[in-house]
Order: structure tokens, then C-alpha cells, then sequence
């Protein structure tokens, strides 16, 4: 293995030692920073969503900023603001949180579309406009949004072509009784840490710190990962399905054509090879599979579906389709 996959090896198990029993987001976290995307990790309150990001950032050479989204937020908290210095009569730009190179936005649904759209401009554009002046993001540069799926009042969805920025929706769930111990242990183990005032790092951490010599090599490492034809092929015409379901002839297919308004966009393929070829690299493989391309498909497609009202008036998810997508698409 590579120094870069053995470095890339080791993040996954420092970040899937911190955060018990979600080794789904450790996973996908890796996948984020090597595939140069933004990640949407949705979860009930207390699942560990913050602290996963932060030990991410702990294991980085990037500088980070966390930024609680809050309704009283403006867009210039994110981007920056322009500060009158009247000692030589000029404005003087103080950059705001968005010029860090890891960015949790917690909560993100709580503050409103302006805020929302500053930061996701900034994202889709790696650079912000503030007076006259345009100023790029810094290199590399990966925002992880949280939010909280439960509907509360006074939360903000996120436009469906902002929801499309992101290169994966994560979704964290209730971790298993058995790991409700471990993680009782962990807690009451750091808290003895802290209160000794003792080192956090383990080893393990030291040595799943990537800094950006060995992520641009790793990145450089998963372009050279193969895809066969027939596996491309796989994964194009699992995104196109999502718009022109009801030339399958199944009766899957034809209550599925139903059930989506809008398909996935050419983002969904370029994130779903990616993705794969990411996740083909950190299990030390040099192609990919089509095994690669379904276990990221509900990350990469769950936000990018709009379904018709007659969908949702059944209860059906994102989810649920992509999983129909899964039964009908035939392998190679
Ligand atoms: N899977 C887990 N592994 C380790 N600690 C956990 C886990 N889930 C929850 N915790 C504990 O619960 C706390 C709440 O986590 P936090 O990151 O604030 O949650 P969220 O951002 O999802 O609301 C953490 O600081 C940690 O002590
Ligand atoms: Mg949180």
C-alpha cells in the first residue's frame, strides 16, 4: 500500500474509534475529503455529527472553523465584511469564517435562504465578491453541513439546487444498544482525560494525520483508479433511470417513473464515479466494482431526487426509490 493509503487507512480507524458504531460516516467523511466534495450529514441531536467533524479537523493540516447557523445569522457572518479604517481612510476586508479550509456548518438548516446561499455561492464558486472585490477560498477547502431532520418550526429546507452542491447526504442513525456502552465508556474515559489534563492524541491519531501533501497525493491516487466500461456504464444508467424510469419495462419501473418529479442532474454521475473510485481506493483496490457504485448510490442520490406528491402522499422516500433503482438497473 501507498504511504498515502496506509495514512488514509489509518484516519478511518482514529475517526471510527472516536464516533462508536458509525463507521457509515467515518467512511464517508474519508470519501468527502479524497473525492474534493462537500458533505450534508443529517441526524437527530447528540449522534456525534459535531464531533466526528471536529476529530476530522483534528487529523488535518487545515485550517478550521465551526459556524452554528442561528435565524439572527447574516450571510456577512459567513462571508466577511469590508471594515472602515480611518486611520489611512480605506476599508480594510476582514474575511469572515468561509476562508478556512474545514468548515462545519452546524445546523444549517436553521438559519435563513440568504445565509444558506452565501456559503453554498461560496462553495460552488471557491471564491466570494464582497464590494468590488473578489477574493478565492483557500486550498483545500471542504464544508460539512449538519442538520437535524426532525421539522421545527423555524427551520429553513434547503432549495433543491443548493441541496445538488453537495457531493453526498450522509444520513447517521441511532447507534446499536450494544454500542451505547462503548460509548458510556469512551466518555467517561476522556472526561478522565480531561480533568488529568492528559494528551487526547493516541498514536493511532498521530499517524492518521494527513497533511496536504499526502491528501493531494492521495487524490491523485484515486484519478488512477480503474473503471471498466461495463461498471461506467452501470452507473450512468443507474443516474439516467432516475429520469426515464418508465422505459424499464417492470411494474417497479413504472410506479417509480410515477413516484419521481425531478431525476438527478450530470452532478449525481460525476459524484457517483468519484465516489466510487474513492471508495475502491480505500480498500486498497485499483478498480472499482460494481459493489462501489451501489454503496454510495443512496448517499449520492437521496438528495438530488424530487418526488411527485402521490410519492410522498404514500409514504414513500428517496430511499425507498433509489432502492427500487438498485432492483431494476441490471449489473454489466
Ligand atoms: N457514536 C458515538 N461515539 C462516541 N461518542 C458519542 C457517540 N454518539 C454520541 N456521543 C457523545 O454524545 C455527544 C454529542 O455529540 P455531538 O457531536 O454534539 O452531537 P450532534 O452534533 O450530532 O448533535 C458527543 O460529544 C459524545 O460525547
Ligand atoms: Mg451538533
Amino acid at each position: 500500500m501507498t504511504a498515502a493509503g496506509v495514512a488514509f487507512q489509518s484516519l478511518v480507524e482514529a475517526l471510527s474509534d472516536a464516533v462508536i458504531g458509525q463507521p457509515h460516516l467515518a467512511e464517508r467523511l474519508a470519501i468527502g475529503l479524497l473525492s474534493n466534495g462537500h458533505l450534508l450529514i443529517e441526524g437527530a441531536p447528540g449522534l456525534a455529527k459535531t464531533r466526528a467533524v471536529k476529530i476530522l479537523a483534528s487529523l488535518l493540516d487545515a485550517s478550521f472553523k465551526r459556524v452554528q447557523f442561528t435565524p439572527d445569522l447574516l450571510p456577512s457572518d459567513i462571508t466577511g465584511t469590508e471594515i472602515f479604517r480611518p486611520a489611512d481612510s480605506a476599508f480594510e476586508f476582514q474575511p469572515g469564517p468561509v476562508f478556512n479550509q474545514l468548515i462545519l456548518a452546524d445546523e444549517i438548516n436553521r438559519a435563513p435562504a440568504k445565509v444558506q446561499s452565501a456559503l453554498l455561492e461560496a462553495m460552488a464558486e471557491q471564491q466570494v465578491s464582497v464590494g468590488n472585490t473578489t477574493y478565492n477560498l483557500p486550498e483545500p477547502f471542504m464544508v460539512v453541513a449538519t442538520q437535524n431532520p426532525i421539522e421545527h418550526e423555524g427551520t429553513y429546507d434547503l432549495p433543491q439546487a443548493q441541496l445538488d452542491r453537495f457531493l453526498l447526504q450522509v444520513v447517521v442513525d441511532y447507534p446499536g444498544a450494544e454500542n451505547e456502552n462503548r460509548i458510556l465508556e469512551l466518555a467517561r474515559a476522556e472526561l478522565r482525560d480531561e480533568y488529568k489534563s492528559a494528551e487526547l492524541t493516541s498514536n493511532r491519531v498521530a499517524q492518521a494525520f494527513i497533511d496536504n501533501d499526502l491528501l493531494k497525493q492521495a487524490r491523485l491516487e484515486t484519478l488512477d483508479v480503474h473503471m471498466s466500461p461495463a461498471v461506467q456504464e452501470y452507473l450512468v444508467q443507474l443516474v439516467v433511470a432516475t429520469r426515464n424510469a418508465s422505459v424499464y419495462a417492470s411494474d417497479t419501473a413504472q410506479i417509480m417513473a410515477g413516484d419521481i418529479e425531478h431525476g438527478a442532474s450530470p452532478r449525481a454521475t460525476i459524484a457517483l464515479d468519484r465516489c466510487a473510485r474513492a471508495r475502491a481506493w480505500l480498500k486498497s483496490r485499483d478498480y472499482v466494482t460494481p459493489d462501489d457504485v451501489q454503496a454510495l448510490a443512496h448517499d449520492c442520490l437521496r438528495h438530488r431526487l424530487v418526488l411527485s406528491l402521490s410519492a410522498q402522499s404514500r409514504g414513500r422516500s428517496s430511499d425507498d426509490v433509489i432502492d427500487d433503482l438498485l432492483s431494476m438497473v441490471p449489473v454489466g
